[in-house]
């Protein structure tokens, strides 16, 4: 059964001068999440934000759920400075995890939620082993690194086919999908079987937050 939908805008798409400021006005015009992108220059070619802009952000008075989905390799590390720093969920590439149980056991041990993400070509067999421990299922819809590209129309059928599984789990686990999310784009998306979208480019790259997202919430 689909949850009730949720929206996060990816941070990636605001002005990292007043992140602060960004974060609190997307979540003041209807946001529910914040969508928190991890980049290393080494699992994927750019570099971002870590476990210190969480904390800044948690102690900036941020108080809705950050979904930290990274972008990393090796991931097990990084995984309590998180924890400290504020996190709510963590996400994470199965191809960047030598041991993918340990890492959603180590998200566990820390109290946090887990998700495992999927990129265009990465195929769903990584599901087998794991849904039974998690918390959302991520279907990229672009190649990770970058925000602004094209939403891959291919990810439609992987989120249907991704929903069939969850919904046979019967376990209550979100189904996200991130990369080329927009408001002409976010009803077909969500009728595939997602609940959570992300969207970076497609909000921050308007002036007015609060419209955007609610042209979006309206277009589910
Ligand atoms: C891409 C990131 C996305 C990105 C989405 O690697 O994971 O979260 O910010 O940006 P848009 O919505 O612009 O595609
Ligand atoms: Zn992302």
């Amino acid at each position: 059964m689909k949850q009730t939908s949720v929206i996060a805008p990816s941070i990636l798409s605001a002005d990292f001068a007043r992140l602060g400021e960004e974060t609190r006005a997307v979540l003041d015009a209807g946001a529910d999440w914040v969508h928190f992108d991890v980049m290393d220059n080494h699992y994927v070619p750019n570099l971002t934000i870590g476990p210190l802009v969480c904390e800044s952000l948690r102690k900036y008075g941020i108080a809705a759920p950050i979904d930290v989905h990274l972008m990393v390799k090796p991931v097990d590390r990084i995984i309590p400075d998180f924890a400290k720093a504020g996190a709510s969920l963590i996400s994470f590439h199965p191809e960047a995890s030598e041991h993918i149980d340990r890492t959603l056991g180590l998200i566990a041990d820390q109290g946090l939620q887990a998700g495992l993400v999927f990129n265009p070509a990465t195929p769903l067999h990584w599901l087998d082993h794991t849904l039974h421990r998690l918390d959302l299922v991520l279907i990229m819809s672009v190649n990770p690194g970058f925000g602004g590209q094209s939403f891959i129309p291919s990810a439609l059928d992987k989120i249907r086919a991704v929903r069939q599984r969850i919904d046979a789990s019967g376990r209550a686990v979100r189904l996200e999908v991130d990369g080329g999310i927009k408001q002409d784009n976010i009803g077909a998306v969500s009728a595939a079987g997602a609940d959570t979208f992300v969207a970076g480019s497609a909000i921050f790259g308007k002036p007015d937050y609060r419209a955007t997202i609610a042209a979006m919430r309206a277009a589910l």
